[in-house]
């Protein structure tokens, strides 16, 4: 089968990761055909890597109308993803989004009526979805029983520097929609797909005085999702805490889940699986190939995103996790703002956009 013609926008940290990593991973299934980006040394760089069977290109309108490829990769500071992402749909292509899939439900609703009108394959870069331990996790959901109580821990180093056409463009509020849209997107998706439940209210608190205090997003905070369904959620989320031993590059994702039969506790790469009617622990390790970036979750993203455009099948994180995920971080956004609990109705009224079903 011919392999799928990528034309990447944005090739900053996660465009280049992408590009040489996840993408150059699956040569079988996939060929660049084109790189943009308006910071001309980070086009330069790409010509430098991939030379002259690869296209480029300064402004992503031009690519799309001179480059003949079959997905695009939008991998641009978050406040570009919903102009870029309709711009793409609207040209008919398939598209793979970095998250936050629009700075607020507004631009995620504007982006899936693009995507219902291209009739294309969309996923969202919520990769946490397709970690190995998360996958377990799924699988074992049963030994939980009725589920009460999740709970994610984020510690972190601060965000990387960003040296693009839009310098730090992530500690800024305007750009990247606040620390708990562009960072913890992935959290809120993993809590509502876990929860199975619609939000029913978001509170949060924060401040931005130890990382961040020369600008406007948070580097602490913690928010309490409760859901329909009675189940409750916490994120701890701390952006100034040293790098975990052994993975310079990555943070330690810790999530725990509790029901009424059982407990599954992920820290870092093992999964610890308890069930209140047996003894002992079941015990499962990730082992990383990867020590640096997201290799080990983006890759078997993208063998979904193959699977879907060979077979017009939707990706497990699809329009719907992109929006529910920006919702409830919107929330907790606004609720730290506002300094009390948001509920999901009201960020439905503000953007006139429903929870997705
Ligand atoms: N899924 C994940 O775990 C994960 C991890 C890191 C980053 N991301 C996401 O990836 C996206 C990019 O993040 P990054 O860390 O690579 O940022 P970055 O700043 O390193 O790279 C962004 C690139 O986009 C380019 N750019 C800006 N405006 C452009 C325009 N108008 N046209 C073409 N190129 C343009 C910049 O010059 C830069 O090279 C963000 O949405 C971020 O949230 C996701």
């Amino acid at each position: 089968m011919e392999p799928i013609r990528v034309g990447i926008i944005g090739f900053g940290m996660m465009g280049r990761m992408q590009a040489l990593g996840c993408f150059g991973a699956l040569a079988d299934d996939f060929r660049l055909a084109a790189v943009c980006d308006d910071h001309t040394p980070h086009l330069a760089a790409a010509r430098e890597l991939f030379g002259p069977d690869v296209r480029y290109f300064p402004d992503y309108r031009r690519m799309l109308d001179e480059c003949d490829f079959d997905l695009a990769a939008v991998v641009t500071p978050d406040f570009l993803h919903e102009e870029m992402a309709t711009a793409c749909l609207r040209a008919g292509r398939h598209l793979r989004l970095e998250k936050p899939m629009a700075l607020d439900p507004g631009g995620c609703a504007r982006v899936i009526e693009a995507a219902e009108k291209a009739g294309t394959v969309v996923q969202i870069g919520l990769e946490l979805r397709y970690a190995e331990l998360v996958g377990r996790m799924r699988e074992r959901r049963e030994v939980l029983g009725r589920l009460k109580m999740l709970w994610c821990h984020e510690f972190r180093h601060p965000f990387l520097a960003k040296p693009g056409s839009v310098p730090d463009w992530i500690v800024r509020r305007e750009y990247s929609g606040g620390t708990l849209i562009e960072k913890c997107c992935h959290h809120f998706d993993l809590f509502n797909d876990f929860a199975g439940a619609r939000p029913a209210s978001v509170y949060a608190v924060g401040d931005h005085e130890v990382q961040y205090a020369h600008t406007d997003v948070l580097d602490n905070a913690f928010a309490t999702v409760e859901y329909e369904n009675g189940t409750r959620a916490n994120l701890s989320l701390c952006m100034f805490a040293p790098p975990a031993e052994g993975r310079p590059g990555l943070s330690t994702l810790d999530f725990g889940l509790l029901g009424d039969s059982g407990r599954m506790e992920l820290r870092g790469d093992e999964l610890s699986v308890w069930d209140r009617g047996r003894p002992g622990v079941e015990s499962y390790r990730h082992e990383r190939v990867d020590l640096v970036g997201h290799d080990d979750e983006i890759v078997p993203s993208l063998r979904d995103l193959v699977r879907c455009i060979r077979t017009c099948g939707t990706p497990d994180a699809d329009l719907r996790a992109g929006l529910s995920s920006v919702m409830t971080a919107w929330a907790a956004e606004e609720s730290v703002r506002l300094g009390r609990p948001v509920e999901m109705r009201e960020v439905e009224e503000r953007f006139e956009v429903d929870y997705p079903a």
